[in-house]
């Protein structure tokens, strides 16, 4: 079959670990008998650049008219980069919000995995890590919350003050509760939320929904966590979680916390959905701006975000299986790049990585 990507590098390290998703996405479909047509759409860095904004809105048009998006990562080096004299609504940020707003992603799902062969990627102790190993996903809510809430800066009493609000609705925690408690379903049904109950009348909303929800869904185990111990048990024993959801900021922090449990940034996919299933796929990872250009970068977040496209909005069930696959074999053979490397394995560049994968499909 024909599909339609909408394919956004970005900026640092984007070109070059969308290149290899690219081409592994390009192998899956040789071998599948599919044909994926590609449309570059810029944003971030690249669209100031050009056009003066972070998104425009033929940028935003263009995604909407393919099947998904497949995303780099945006940005520069803040103490540097001229991006960041710009108003805050005029950063690579903005436009990465503004994106995920126009397009309705309020569902982000990010799979912390460790495979066995990156044990010693990982910085917790075996005994830590033990035989349940690190398998969770979290749930983040993508498109509310202190990220799009009001904010301001002012001075009040003579004092330079600073507002940022964090408001959720009812139907907004619902849907992204219904969304994780069906994709509990879908794995070992155990769900923990993540909140801040004890302070904040959000978290005591979100909890109420939590509890609606889990109604509709009597085989999932669910739990509320307060995001401090969440952070606490997250390397104490990350084992004991399966979906962890939670709201956007919350979110935010975890999950760079659990992609270093799962041995690197590097190896983190993200999928960023809307109602229909529409989305878009990027690394949890930033744009790494000191290592761009010196194919040290690791492609692997990136292929296995592809891999979740092709499930998630193509449908394509074992040629995301095939991606995936390959990854691990790809492991399993030893092949490394610098931030999973260790003793006795084998320094590939990213492209290098992309073309072990793409062999092994
Ligand atoms: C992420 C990133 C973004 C976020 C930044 C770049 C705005 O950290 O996707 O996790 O905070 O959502
Ligand atoms: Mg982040």
């Amino acid at each position: 079959m024909d599909f339609n990507i909408a394919v956004i590098k970005g900026d640092g390290i984007g070109p070059e670990i969308v290149d290899e998703a690219v081409k592994v996405l390009d192998k899956a479909a040789e071998k599948f008998g599919h044909k994926f047509h590609y449309t570059r759409v810029l944003m971030g860095g690249e669209s100031i650049d050009t056009y003066g904004v972070p998104l425009t809105d033929e940028a935003i048009a263009e995604c909407r008219k393919n099947d998904a998006v497949l995303l780099g990562s945006i940005g520069g080096d803040a103490a540097v980069s001229p991006w960041y004299k710009l108003e805050p609504q005029l950063r690579p940020e903005a436009g990465l919000l503004k994106l995920r707003k126009s397009l309705g992603l309020f569902a982000n799902l990010r799979p912390a995995y460790l495979y066995d062969e990156l044990r010693a990627a990982c910085p917790l102790r075996d005994d830590i890590i033990g035989d349940k190993g690190v398998d969770l996903v979290i749930v983040r809510e993508l498109t509310g919350g202190l990220y799009f809430g009001e904010r301001k800066t002012f001075v009040a009493d003579g004092l330079k003050t600073a507002v940022d609000t964090l408001s959720y609705n009812e139907n907004e925690i619902r849907r992204i509760c219904r969304k994780g408690f069906e994709i509990a379903m879908k794995r070992r049904k155990k769900l923990t939320s993540v909140d801040k109950a004890n302070v904040l009348d959000s978290s005591r909303l979100w909890r109420s929904i939590v509890e609606e929800t889990a109604k509709d869904f009597p085989e999932v185990e669910y739990s509320h966590m307060l995001v401090d111990n969440c952070a606490m048990q997250l390397v104490r024993d990350p084992g004991q979680f399966d979906v962890v959801l939670t709201e956007n900021m919350f979110g935010d922090i975890l999950s760079d916390e659990a992609s270093e449990i799962a041995g690197s940034l590097g190896m983190l996919p993200s999928a960023s959905l809307n109602e229909t299933g529409f989305g878009m796929y990027e690394p949890s990872h930033g744009s790494a701006p000191d290592i761009a250009g010196t194919g040290k970068a690791n492609p692997l977040a990136t292929i296995l975000s592809a891999a979740m496209l092709l499930r998630y909005s193509l449908n394509l069930d074992k040629e995301a299986d095939a991606v995936e696959n390959a990854v691990s074999s790809v492991l399993k053979d030893g092949l490394r790049t610098g931030d999973i490397m260790s003793d006795g394995m084998k320094l590939l560049s990213c492209s290098q990585m992309g073309d072990a994968v793409a062999d092994r499909i």
